[in-house]
């Protein structure tokens, strides 16, 4: 299972030390939660940011993956193309059209991933499954970093999983986000999980990214 950073938790007065610090550790893939006050009640940042990480992920050949925690999604999803958005994941909560927007992003190019939020059924997912590539299940309710995983959203990361194999989409990828850390990762993995989203666990004013990962790496490697 791959570690995915979320930036949330991470020092903004030295951002690209932090991603390269990720990067340095063997990270390749980047978790950027856009969030407009809107879907959920926190504001945090947009193409502008991710556009200047860009150049750090492409030194690195890591992917650059826009958790879109906004309504409506379809407004901005050239903006995040343009950024550097190697996926796109749009709630399936935020748009009526979230086939269109899983349309529009294969359009532009990019991977289109659905996010379901705690309180929604797996079988939001079954019309638009034949056209993902990646599924995130929210295991918090979407806003902050640093909250506990809600363990039985697990449950629709292990019928995903059956359901990938029983219908040969190994190319589906399945990423498990909110409250994974060293005491919870494990049984992220165990259910199923190709992508955690680390946030939290990873930037803490008290460690080191690298030291972070270690006991993540720990943490998984023992589950
Ligand atoms: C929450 C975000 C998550 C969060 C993860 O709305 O989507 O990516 O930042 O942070 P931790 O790992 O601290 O729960
Ligand atoms: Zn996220």
């Amino acid at each position: 299972m791959q570690l995915a950073p979320s930036l949330l938790t991470a020092d903004f007065t030295r951002l690209g030390a932090e991603v390269e610090a990720a990067f340095e550790a063997g990270i390749r893939w980047l978790h950027l939660d856009v969030m407009d006050g809107r879907f959920v009640p926190n504001l945090s940042f947009g193409p502008l940011v991710i556009r200047a990480l860009q150049p750090i992920a492409q030194h690195y050949g890591a992917i650059l993956d826009a958790h879109l925690m906004i309504v409506e999604p379809e407004r901005y999803l050239a903006d995040f193309v343009a950024a550097g958005c190697d996926y796109l994941t749009i709630h399936a909560e935020a748009t009526p059209h979230t086939h269109r927007a899983v349309q529009t992003i294969h359009e532009l190019g990019a991977k289109a991933g659905v996010a379901l939020n705690p309180g929604t059924p797996l079988g939001t997912l079954e019309a638009l499954l034949p056209d993902l590539d990646l599924a995130l299940i929210m295991t918090v309710n979407p806003g902050f970093g640093g909250q506990r995983l809600i363990h039985n959203c697990l449950a629709k990361v292990a019928q995903l999983d059956a359901w990938r194999t029983q219908q040969s989409r190994s190319d589906l990828l399945i990423q498990v986000d909110g409250g994974v850390n060293a005491q919870t990762i494990a049984d992220v993995q165990r259910a199923g999980a190709d992508l955690a989203v680390v946030g939290s666990a990873l930037y803490q004013p008290n460690q080191t990214v690298t030291e972070a990962l270690t006991m993540l790496r720990t943490a998984l490697a023992s589950g």
